[in-house]
């Protein structure tokens, strides 16, 4: 038995040999492509010698029909024809006098991906090669906030969509000075026609300190030359803060209060209306045009947005000389009576003045834990 083994190995090493020679000697070479959708699919073919040919063959199994099929046929004068499909889309981009059979299937969709054959008919029969074609897509990116109420429940901040993209796009965040306080869930759905949307959503508490603050939505592909980043700047809605009177000179005022959206204001006096002629209102800003006694007394800024109102009050007395000294003991009792009527206030209410929240409908009616003042200046406005 043993002898009988050993005498055949040459034999076998022969044969293996020959059968690898004889392959060896005429093949035909291709290539697998990957193609961006809509650009042009360049499929190399060429016969690895010198040999006769009856024709060269182009054969497909593609999404948009799974059988393999003929689609195109190139004989050795370079006449060209289509065989089904694909009519005017596919060029001889080769040379017959090379042995060269490649083929250009412009503007490629993603029907076209699938399978190419590459056939040589030649004297000892076909021989062939096949190819795949990927198409990929470039992801369509887009980025929505969600406007949300300041609260202590996590919410969605900001939505990232990278749709519709072969393969499905990787998406993450930068959110900056937030990164601590900030989580993403990303999930994606895959479509019929082979592409997949990725959305991610970018979480967490809606707080006063993430108000405007940007968070980046960061899109990596392969159709991509470099990552892409959307920008979104977050928006958290919340009632008007503490009320700030400043005065950058004398007889103008200034009502300031942190808001989101930005408060309403509006100034009154307290008891009875102020003489029409000698103060200008401008919105956040109180100008007293005289300087006169019919002036004294407690003006009022309500700031107010959807969320509620806050107030704050600027005292305000003068005798009917005007000096310089007259105007600092203003300011200081300006800044002295905001400060007691914010402590007063927070002791009488137990609260500070700035929690105090009114719902949207009720921002014309107040409540029973308002401040006495400020229902006094009110109900004089409405007379
Ligand atoms: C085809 O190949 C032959 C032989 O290499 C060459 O002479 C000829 O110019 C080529 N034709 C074209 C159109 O490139
Ligand atoms: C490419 O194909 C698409 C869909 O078939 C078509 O809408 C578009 O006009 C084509 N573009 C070119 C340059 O032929
Ligand atoms: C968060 O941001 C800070 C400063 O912006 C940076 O130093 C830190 O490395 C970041 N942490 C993470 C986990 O990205
Ligand atoms: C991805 O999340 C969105 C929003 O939460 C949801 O509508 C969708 O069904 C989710 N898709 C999958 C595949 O879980
Ligand atoms: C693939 O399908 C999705 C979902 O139907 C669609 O939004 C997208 O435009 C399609 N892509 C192409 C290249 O046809
Ligand atoms: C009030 O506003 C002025 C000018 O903007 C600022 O300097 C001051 O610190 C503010 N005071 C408070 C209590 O916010």
């Amino acid at each position: 038995m043993n002898r009988i083994v050993v005498s055949s190995w040459p034999f076998f090493v022969l044969l293996v040999i020959n059968m690898g020679l004889r392959a060896n000697t005429l093949k035909v070479i291709g290539g697998k492509r990957a193609v961006i959708l809509g650009e042009d699919a360049d499929l190399f073919c060429r016969l690895s010698e010198a040999e006769e040919f009856d024709q060269i063959t182009w054969q497909k199994e593609t999404r948009e029909n799974s059988n393999k099929h003929n689609f195109f046929v190139i004989k050795p004068d370079g006449i060209t024809s289509n065989v089904n499909g694909l009519k005017g889309r596919v060029l001889f981009i080769g040379n017959t006098s090379d042995y060269l059979g490649s083929i250009r299937i412009r503007n490629v969709t993603l029907l076209d991906e699938g399978t190419y054959t590459c056939i040589f008919s030649v004297s000892s029969g076909p021989i062939q090669t096949e190819m795949s074609l990927t198409v990929i897509v470039p992801p369509v990116m887009s980025v929505t906030g969600h406007v949300s109420p300041v609260g202590d429940n996590e919410v969605v901040l900001v939505t990232c969509i990278a749709a519709a993209a072969k393969p499905k796009a990787e998406v993450i965040w930068n959110t900056g000075a937030l990164n601590k306080s900030l989580r993403w869930v990303t999930n994606s759905t895959q479509h019929a026609n082979g592409t997949s949307t990725v959305l991610s959503q970018l979480i967490g508490l809606p707080t006063r300190t993430a108000n405007q603050k940007q968070v980046h939505c960061v899109v990596n592909h392969c159709a991509l030359e470099e990552e892409r980043t959307l920008s979104y700047t977050i928006d958290i809605h919340y009632p008007p803060q503490i009320v700030n009177i400043t005065s950058s000179q004398a007889k103008y005022f200034l009502c300031i209060v942190d808001g989101n959206p930005r408060p309403n204001y509006i100034w009154s006096r307290d008891v009875q209306p102020w003489p029409v002629s000698s103060v200008r209102i401008d919105g956040d800003s109180l100008h007293l045009l005289s300087l006169s006694s019919d002036l004294n007394g407690l003006y009022v800024c309500e700031a107010s947005n959807l969320y509620g109102s806050t107030t704050g009050f600027l005292y305000v007395h003068t005798t009917s000389e005007i000096s310089p000294a007259c105007w600092v003991l203003l300011c200081l009792i300006v800044v002295a009576s905001a400060a007691a009527i914010f402590l007063c206030s927070w002791y009488k209410n137990g609260k500070l003045p700035c929690s105090k929240v009114k719902a949207p409908e009720q921002t014309d009616q107040d409540d029973g834990d308002v401040p006495i003042r400020q229902r006094v200046t009110e109900d004089e406005e409405e007379t």
